[in-house]
């Protein structure tokens, strides 16, 4: 697999996915740091990464910085590379992009909980949410689809607050893994409630361990298929379909 650095092609013997890569590497990252940790863990980011953290307030800018460099570690030992010089991009929509053909990365973050993931010959994306509140209004919000609001009201409803969270987290991790983000279009997604493994739109879906009061899911889809669902085989030999 050949990999590119900065937009040039690596020489050949360059970073390689191991094999054991081909079931996704996925990690809880703690993001809560003192000052100490905080500095070392921006040493392993790019200028650009930097600047893309400071931007938020001084809470989010170190859970960002936490959370990108936990990300830079987590490739760098996957692909036995040193973590700053792991060729992590930022994507149009602001998506993680790997500049290794056939391996994916994908992150997201709720209060102190990190979650980050890399796999090869896999699209990833990942979500993980704070079990939001139970209140019955959630049962009109438009995310849901009819038949999710159907099997949320037949719930026992002391389930419901982290049945509904995970919903929208599986919605989450496949436009995280399509690259879209969040659009109108998240009712159309049949996520599900209940079941450890479903279907969205095609892409498989995982629910993923997380402390206590959040709940995480994991979207895959095999390198070569349309993000869109349609199967494009003659993209299956260019790793990415890029956007
Ligand atoms: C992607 C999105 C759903 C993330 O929402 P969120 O719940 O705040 O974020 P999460 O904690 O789940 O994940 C955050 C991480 O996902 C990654 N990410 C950002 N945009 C992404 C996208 N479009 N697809 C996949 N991953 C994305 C980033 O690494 C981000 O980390 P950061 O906040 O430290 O930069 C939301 O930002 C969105 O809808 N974006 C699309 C809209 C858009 O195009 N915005 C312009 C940005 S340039």
């Amino acid at each position: 697999m050949p990999v590119t650095v900065g937009g040039r092609r690596a020489p050949a013997g360059g970073p390689r996915p191991p094999a054991h890569l081909r079931s996704p590497e996925v990690r809880v990252v703690p993001l809560a740091a003192d000052d100490r940790a905080l500095e070392r863990e921006r040493l392993l980011l790019a200028p650009a990464e930097r600047a893309h953290a400071d931007r938020g307030t001084t809470s989010v800018a170190r859970r960002r910085a936490m959370l990108r460099a936990g990300l830079r570690r987590l490739v760098g030992e996957v692909l036995a590379v040193p973590p700053a010089t792991v060729p992590l991009r930022s994507g149009s929509h602001g998506r993680p992009e790997l500049d290794v053909d056939g391996v994916d990365v994908a992150c997201s973050r709720t209060g102190d909980v990190g979650l980050i993931a890399v796999a090869a010959g896999l699209r990833l994306g990942i979500d993980v949410e704070a079990i939001t509140p139970w209140h019955d209004d959630v049962l009109d919000e438009d995310w849901l689809s009819p038949a999710e609001q159907h099997a949320l009201r037949w719930l026992d409803p002391g389930a419901r607050a982290a049945a509904a969270t995970r919903c929208w987290t599986r919605k989450e991790a496949v436009l995280k893994g399509i690259g879209t983000g969040m659009t109108d279009a998240v009712a159309d997604l049949e996520a599900g409630i209940g079941e450890d493994v479903v279907l969205v739109a095609g892409w498989r879906v995982h629910d993923v361990p997380v402390p206590p009061g959040a709940v995480a899911s994991i979207a895959m889809l095999p390198v070569g298929t349309d993000p869109f669902g349609t199967p494009t085989p003659e993209r299956s030999s260019h790793g990415h379909a890029h956007h």
